[in-house]
């Protein structure tokens, strides 16, 4: 007798929904989604034990006719699409009719709903798959639907959900970027009935960007605005040198759905490359409009992924955008080297007033509908001085209350920019000493990046950053050991803003830590902290980028701890160490390389980049051809 039977109806239901419905998440995503689509301006979200055992969506959506609802949970009923041509023009988020069905399989559920003005609505009662009551009930427009014991039916997928903190910022993390996609529209989470996050609608994206991440994170970016027929995009990217040491805030939105795909974060990420250090990500917060036809919108079970007909054109349509915002600085020549400054001034010309041939098989423009008046000029004030500006460094940075812990550099930052050239030529040559018995002769610095020196008969260029990196992690190593790591309580307070998402990754063991690290934070209620206390090398300056790439740090298990004091101390390491494109008297350098020898390993820093390149004098003269 054959083997193969065909699955009894209710068990091949449940594999069916378990494809849409996941994890909390899923319902959550689904509804929402939903609730968007109905048109609603106003979607208010409610979970209890991280959405395991209730969660609730209420929308002012235009709500179901009561004949609909039957239809609406049975599978693959849709108002959405109807024929395979609707794809070319889709511009609902949903359109496979699996959702309701599928949440309906795997949970019970409580409706309400109103399509009419006159307060004319119905309640629905459904379980183990249909609907077991109805009745008439006085309601505003809208739908609420609310969804209670998912899995009770379904033991496997149960077991496997997570902590309810865990199961939370997911839902947090799949929220984040719908409230800023549709900042048109108020949207607020609750969980076990506290508030995460409660944004009113909003007028631009830009305004929507300082509910959720504050005005630092804003102050931090400029605008992209950008046109190339058939595509738009707008948005915004990381200013110039600054960018983020997390690679979390990366949003795409391609005609209003949130997506992950490689050509976009490529394009992004490529684009920002030369602007900025190793360590550091671009944020970018990109918009697109693409036309439909264009996108394969049901290639994940989720919709979670999407495919570009022409990945290529898409690729080079995202890097040109983001090109014309650098383009249309006007002091845009004193932040790059030349050699970037020649092909950016050449991007100028081509969409800084429209119009012009790219060279490829486009034309771009600028568009012209700005969505918010963000001036983005103003970044560059305070950044034209010489070719040392392109790092970022701010004139005065390392000025701070701050001294180096025993490294010796704490006056790198007051005479940066400030020492005259004859001075520096005649003190090109010095002499320090590593050991008793090694000594090295510092050559110059190459790129006001590299620290060029001689030892032993060899040539070494030293990475300054990465350099001072190593001593400062060694120094802070020490120092925890011995009494803690040295920290300062600033006079005024250091109030930072958090996203919800990061507000949830803080608890006890990880405040704990911290307090042990030098930082001591106190919450001010809502997504604001207060930073009572951080490491006195770090200077006021740095804290908050320093605390938020803590905060994304993780601390599980007994062995996490070690990684994660390490990873705290390479982060102070860090950001306290000089940056590249920064002028050393060579007093500085000698300091640096005197220090960066006495460490536990000279030639990489903790994050395990290469400190030094050695030739020997064979080497080189093998390669002028001597040997
Ligand atoms: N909040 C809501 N307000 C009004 N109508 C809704 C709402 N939620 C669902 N509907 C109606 O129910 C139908 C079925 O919803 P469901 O989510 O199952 O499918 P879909 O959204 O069409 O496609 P998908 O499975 O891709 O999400 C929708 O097409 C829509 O007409
Ligand atoms: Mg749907």
């Amino acid at each position: 007798m054959g083997k193969v039977r065909t699955l009894r109806d209710d068990v091949f239901k449940k594999i069916a929904a378990g494809e849409v419905v996941e994890r909390p998440l899923s319902v959550v995503k689904e509804l929402v989604e939903n609730a968007i689509d109905a048109g609603a301006d106003t979607i208010d979200v409610e979970i209890e034990e991280g959405g395991k055992r209730m969660i609730k969506v209420d929308d002012n959506g235009s709500g179901f006719a009561p004949e609909d609802i039957e239809t609406a949970f049975k599978n693959h009923s849709t108002s959405k699409i109807s024929e395979l041509e609707d794809f070319n023009s889709l511009n609902t988020l949903g359109f496979r009719g699996e959702a309701l069905p599928s949440i309906l399989e795997v949970s019970k559920i409580e409706l309400q709903t109103s399509d009419n003005s006159k307060g004319q609505g119905i309640y629905c009662l459904m379980e183990g798959g249909k609907e077991v009551e109805r009745r008439g009930i006085s309601c505003a427009m809208g739908t609420s639907i609310q969804v209670k014991e998912l899995f009770y039916n379904f033991p496997v997928r149960k077991k496997f959900l997570k902590t309810d903190r865990t199961e939370l910022n997911q839902i947090v993390s799949f929220l984040e970027p719908m409230t800023l996609v549709h900042f048109d529209k108020s949207f607020q989470l609750i969980h076990n009935n506290k508030t995460v996050f409660s944004y009113k609608k909003t007028g631009s994206l830009k305004e929507r960007l300082y509910q959720v991440f504050g005005k630092d994170f804003l102050d931090s970016l400029q605008e992209v605005d950008f046109v190339m027929e058939p595509y738009r995009l707008n948005g915004f990217v990381s200013r110039l040198n600054t960018g983020v040491s997390v690679k979390k805030h990366q949003y795409f939105f391609v005609n209003h759905r949130p997506v992950r795909e490689k050509t976009l974060v490529a394009a992004l990420n490529n684009t920002f490359q030369k602007f900025l250090e190793k360590s550091r990500n671009p944020v970018g917060v990109l918009m697109m409009e693409i036309p439909p036809r264009e996108v394969d919108v049901n290639i994940h079970p989720m919709k979670l992924e999407i495919k570009f007909e022409n990945s290529g054109a898409i690729y080079k349509f995202i890097k040109n955008g983001i090109e014309s915002s650098f383009g249309v600085m006007d002091d845009f020549s004193a932040a790059l080297p030349a050699d970037d400054f020649r092909s950016s001034s050449d991007r100028t010309n081509t969409y800084g007033t429209g119009g012009g041939n790219t060279g490829g098989p486009f034309s771009g423009s600028r568009s012209t509908q700005s969505s918010g008046g963000f001036t983005i000029g103003r970044q560059f004030s305070g950044l034209g001085g010489g070719s040392g500006s392109a790092s970022g460094v701010e004139p005065g940075e390392g000025t701070g209350a701050h001294t180096s812990g025993g490294t010796g550099i704490a006056s790198v930052g007051q005479t940066q920019g400030r020492l005259p050239l004859d001075d520096y030529r005649q003190s090109q040559l010095f002499t320090g000493k590593f050991t008793e018995e090694e000594t090295f002769t510092i050559i110059g610095q190459y790129k006001n990046s590299y620290i060029v020196a001689e030892k032993d008969g060899d040539l070494l260029v030293v990475d300054q950053h990465n350099a001072q990196e190593r001593v400062n992690f060694d120094q802070l190593k020490k120092e925890y050991a011995a009494n803690g790591v040295a920290s300062i309580n600033p006079l005024f307070p250091v109030i930072m803003e958090l996203t919800p998402s990061e507000k949830s990754k803080i608890d006890e063991k990880k405040l704990e830590l911290m307090e042990k690290l030098g930082f001591r934070l106190e919450s001010l209620g809502g997504n604001s902290i207060d930073i009572k206390s951080f490491p006195q090398i770090l200077g006021e300056k740095n804290v908050r980028e320093a605390v938020r790439t803590v905060i994304h740090l993780n601390v599980t298990s007994k062995e996490d701890e070690v990684s994660f004091e390490d990873g705290v101390l390479a982060e102070v390491a860090c950001k306290s160490a000089i940056k590249v494109n920064h002028k050393l008297h060579p007093d500085q350098m000698k300091t640096i390389v005197t220090n960066l020898f006495k460490t536990s390993n000279p030639y990489f820093c903790p994050h395990k980049r290469p400190i030094i390149i050695e030739f020997t004098l064979e080497e080189i003269e093998k390669m002028l051809k001597r040997r």
